[in-house]
């Protein structure tokens, strides 16, 4: 493309591409346990990410993948390899994270040690739940997601077992939460389309 076409705004197919391609961001369910609200913070949060319209967003479950504990086998279960390609055609996340003995999952921190570059030069937020909204736990993640080269972007929701959800199970968010949500998703995007160009 000359000069002119630059200076005057025509753009290259390749150039129209890259600028209107949506970027994909998984919804990443942390905890496997039988009986989870995990699921229920996801689908919320999909619902508000969805009505923004910025990325393609969609929900990436842990337990589909049935990754074994690390280390304790010889590595070729498929879902290995196929968690692996998930992320790697995902340009951010949003983490669901739940507070467990002050720190995230096992099912979470497992699956985050069975990949490496496909997790780096990324973005990430968090939202957390909990007794005390999840916070240690996500704390913990963003030693992690330093390690994995993934910046963990400031706004971070965090919803109270006690007054985010009806007897610990049903969840029923307030609605000052919403504006959180939006916010860390607006960071997530920015920060994500900028790492797209040091991948
Ligand atoms: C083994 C275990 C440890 C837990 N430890 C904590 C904790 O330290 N702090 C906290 O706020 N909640 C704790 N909880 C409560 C969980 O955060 C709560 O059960 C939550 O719903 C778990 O997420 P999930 O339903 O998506 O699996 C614990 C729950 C379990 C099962």
């Amino acid at each position: 493309m000359g000069l002119l076409d630059r200076l005057f705004g025509k753009e290259t197919k390749e150039e129209e591409t890259m600028t209107t391609e949506k970027l994909n961001i998984g919804i990443i369910l942390g905890s496997t346990r039988q009986g989870r609200v995990s699921p229920q913070v996801a689908e919320w949060v999909k619902g508000i990410a969805d009505q923004r319209g910025d990325a393609n967003y969609e929900i990436v479950d842990i337990a589909d993948f049935k990754l074994p504990f690390l280390g304790t086998t010889d590595g070729s279960e498929p879902g290995i390899a196929a968690w692996n390609e998930k992320l790697a055609n995902l340009d951010g996340f949003v983490f669901i994270v739940q507070e467990y003995n002050h720190s995230l999952s096992a099912s979470l921190k497992n699956a985050l040690d069975f990949a490496r570059e496909a997790w780096y030069n990324k973005a990430a937020g968090i939202v957390s739940y909990g007794s005390t909204g999840g916070a240690r736990a996500a704390e913990h993640l963003r030693g992690i997601c330093a390690e994995l080269k993934i910046a963990d972007v400031r706004t971070h929701p965090t919803l109270s077992l006690f007054t985010d959800f009806e007897n610990m199970s049903v969840f029923t968010p307030q609605e000052l939460h919403n504006a959180n949500v939006n916010a860390m998703l607006e960071e997530v995007v920015a920060w994500s389309g900028a790492l797209k160009t040091v991948r």
